[in-house]
């Protein structure tokens, strides 16, 4: 009996210790917890200004082919965007939860004409003088040379944001910060590194 009682205390113990050591998990609209390797839209919280993220095309695009393509926030509210997905630094643990705090890569579940890959990735665009999202690259391989194909999810207030601050490199000097929306001459909305966050959400797609 007393033994029984003992093991039910150090187990409670030792899994509490567990989960504390973890960052909390990053929950969807309905109240389910995030998983790695499946479909979910990113919405904006705050409403009327905009809809989920999608692909659109860089400053610098070719005007014919409009490649290539960076993330850009939809126009109209009703609209979801594209589905997405996050898939974590050991890309052979698909499936896991998604952690707020965490290093992932951010991939858009769906094909376009250009050459790039849809995975997410921080480059400097010149003629907006900005960080903005744009894609291309491959998924894991975390490391100095892959350093800007990593985003995280932090919370923020009572929602979430995303945010580029990669962890991946202990050597490394990244810039850090959110992603928020800079509308430009043209009123597309880019994500960009911003002192103002885009508070969103995930609906599973
Ligand atoms: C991507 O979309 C396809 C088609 O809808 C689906 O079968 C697949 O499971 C999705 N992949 C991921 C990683 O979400």
């Amino acid at each position: 009996m007393k033994a029984a009682l003992f093991s039910a205390l150090a187990f409670l113990l030792f899994s509490s210790t567990i989960v504390a050591d973890q960052p909390n998990a990053v929950l969807d609209v309905s109240g389910q917890e995030l998983l790695t390797g499946t479909d979910y839209y990113v919405l904006p919280v705050i409403r009327g200004r905009g809809g989920g993220l999608t692909l659109g095309s860089a400053t610098n695009a070719d005007p014919n082919t409009g490649c290539p393509l960076v993330v850009v926030q939809e126009q109209l509210e009703v609209s979801s965007g594209l589905p997405l997905y996050f898939s974590p630094v050991n890309v052979e643990q698909q499936g896991g939860i998604v952690r707020v705090s965490t290093d992932f890569n951010v991939i858009f579940n769906a094909s376009s004409i250009c050459v790039q890959s849809t995975l997410w990735e921080l480059a400097f665009d010149e003629s907006l003088q900005k960080f903005v999202v744009a894609t291309g690259g491959v998924p894991g391989n975390p490391g100095p040379e892959t350093l800007n194909n990593w985003f995280k999810i932090e919370r923020f207030e009572d929602d979430y944001k995303l945010a580029f601050c990669p962890g991946v490199c202990d050597i490394c000097r990244p810039v850090c910060g959110d992603l928020g929306v800079f509308i430009d001459d043209d009123g597309v909305r880019r994500l960009v590194l911003a002192d103002e966050p885009l508070k969103v959400m995930f609906r599973r797609a």
